[in-house]
């Protein structure tokens, strides 16, 4: 499929999310650590997380939202060439998740792998599948982002244990008529790396009784200084992704912002000059659930018609690394109404 300038294009054909049932409140945490739900709210804009039930693996809620963007864009598993999946908490080190998932869709033969940049992966792997597409090499390519980051938080530590949930969102992107990715923009500033890991469990510090002791198998973050690089960087990787598309933000119908903190998506809007109304945010009722954030947010505001094809949606992360990620995504026909 060419697009009107002979160029072939590639955009989202299907929109999918999972989250699990389980909600966990701003109240029961309150009960588990020295918190408030006062505190919580003002602070980060986060009301209640999901939390995956014990028997549950990060490549289950994938295959689930996986599945449900599939069968939006009337794609079989057995059509889709490649699995990208973006995870920091994959069901193990190797085989990917995303090889898990392959035999699972039933696609067979795809090239699959996970993509490991935290919170940014989802725009990382969107950004690498529209390559594959408009260089014609690949048709059908499913991008995937999911964690459980539930099960790397300390749960005695107050200061990131009210952040984080769960979930997995998924678009299928494929060739289009009208080019879809307009314009992205990744990026590392890896001086600010130490403020946001998990430092055991690799081969630095592989698992031993000292780290689980030392609970290093737990996510640590300075939220003060991760907070500071974010209203820079949302600011930053959004002008120059918008830049790169050729649109100005006056173009942008709907601004599509990491849920990590409210104060964050207000601050980064205001900088931008987009009003409340054209920006979509649902961390009150998920909190930051890692690269799934922005496939959750876009397959719900689509669901709720908020947006749909001949749109154009920016969306932009940051995250472990330090990284940033911007992308102008157009929707096109291809991207069916509801
Ligand atoms: N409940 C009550 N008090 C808390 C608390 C909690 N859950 N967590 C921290 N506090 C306390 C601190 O101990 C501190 O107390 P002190 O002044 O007596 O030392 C006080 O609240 C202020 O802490 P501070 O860290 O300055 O708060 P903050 O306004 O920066 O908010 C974050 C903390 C984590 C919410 C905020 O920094 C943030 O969102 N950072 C970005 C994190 C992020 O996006 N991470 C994901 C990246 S993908």
């Amino acid at each position: 499929m060419k697009t009107k300038t002979g160029e072939r294009g590639a955009s989202i054909l299907g929109l999918g999310r999972a989250l699990p049932e389980r909600v966990l409140t701003n109240r029961e945490l309150e009960t588990m650590v020295d918190t408030s739900d006062e505190w919580i709210k003002t602070r980060t804009g986060i009301s209640e997380r999901r939390i995956a039930d014990e028997h549950m693996a990060t490549s289950d809620l994938c295959e689930e939202a996986a599945l449900q963007a599939l069968q939006r864009a009337g794609v079989p598993g057995e059509s889709v060439e490649m699995i990208i999946v973006a995870t920091v908490t994959p069901d193990m080190v190797f085989p990917s998740t995303a090889c898990l998932l392959q035999d699972r869709l039933g696609a067979e033969g795809a090239a699959a792998f996970d993509l490991q940049v935290g919170c940014t992966g989802f725009i990382y792997a969107l950004a690498v599948a529209d390559k594959f597409v408009r260089s014609g090499a690949y048709e059908n390519i499913l991008v995937i982002a999911g964690d459980l980051l539930s099960r790397i938080t300390d749960w005695e530590d107050r200061s990131t244990c009210v952040l984080f949930g769960d979930a997995a969102g998924a678009a299928l992107v494929g060739p289009t008529s009208e080019a879809g990715i307009l314009g992205s923009y990744l990026g590392t500033d890896a001086k600010g790396a130490h403020h946001l890991k998990m430092p055991a469990g690799g081969s630095l510090h592989p698992a031993c009784t000292e780290t689980v002791e030392q609970r290093m198998h737990y996510l640590r973050m300075n939220g003060r200084e991760v907070f500071k690089f974010a209203v820079t960087a949302m600011g930053d990787s959004a002008s120059e992704a918008v830049r790169r598309a050729g649109l100005t933000f006056d173009d942008i119908d709907c601004y599509i912002p990491h849920q990590a903190n409210i104060r964050i998506i207000d601050a980064s809007a205001k900088r931008l000059g987009i009003p409340r109304d054209r920006v979509y945010i649902n961390i009150d009722r998920y909190g930051n659930t890692s690269g799934a954030t922005v496939p959750v947010a876009m397959a719900e505001a689509w669901e709720e018609g908020v947006i749909g094809p001949g749109d154009n949606v920016l969306a932009v992360t940051f995250g472990a690394g330090l990284s940033w990620a911007a992308a102008v995504i157009h929707l096109t026909e291809e991207l069916k109404n509801r």
